[in-house]
């Protein structure tokens, strides 16, 4: 079985939580960012990582979804701002699934990823992002290990499901 994790990344979160992934696979497998992807065959499952932008996929990273091959299992994990559980960051993963036209989605997964301050200092000035600005600066120091550990164990549940 071969696996091939993938990822869009501005800040590095996104990037550390694809290597936790990577880290939880015991099969034969390849980490790359998605841009140096050429080839999606072949692959018996894709981990497809991306943050949560405006509680969507960001537009540079729905490309790779709309892609994927027809029937292709995959698995999608973002970061982001929000509090873990809640329907914001959840919001981007149907919307990934929306793009997934042709794949077969087994799962997704989802922790929190620090915010770059120049974003959370323009938004709490903002009356409307206000509230969302003072929540997002809670995930400073994000992903951090637990997050990380919890990516591996997603990554190893998936792999369960498919057997
Ligand atoms: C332009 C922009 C929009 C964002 N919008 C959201 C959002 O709607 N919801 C959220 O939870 N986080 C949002 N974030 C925070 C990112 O999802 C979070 O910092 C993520 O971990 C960044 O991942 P990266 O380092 O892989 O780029 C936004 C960040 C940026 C830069």
């Amino acid at each position: 079985m071969k696996a091939l994790v993938t990822y869009y990344s501005e800040t590095g979160n996104t990037k550390k939580l694809a290597q936790a992934i990577y880290d939880g696979l015991t099969i034969n497998k390849e980490i790359k960012p998605v841009q140096e992807v050429e080839n999606t065959e072949g692959y018996d499952i894709i981990f497809y990582g991306f943050p949560v932008q405006a509680h969507s996929v960001p537009p540079k990273a729905m490309n790779f979804i709309e892609r994927l091959p027809r029937g292709q299992k995959t698995a999608f994990f973002s970061t982001h701002g929000s509090l873990r559980g809640g329907m914001l960051p959840k919001q981007a993963f149907e919307h990934a699934l929306s793009l997934a036209i042709n794949a077969n989605v087994l799962g997704h997964f989802g922790c929190r990823g620090q915010v770059k301050a120049a974003l959370l200092e323009a938004l709490i000035k903002k009356p409307e992002h206000k509230a969302w600005a003072e929540e997002a600066s809670s995930a400073s120091g994000h992903p951090d290990e637990h997050d990380l550990a919890d990516g591996k164990i997603f990554a190893a549940e998936i792999i369960a499901k498919m057997k």
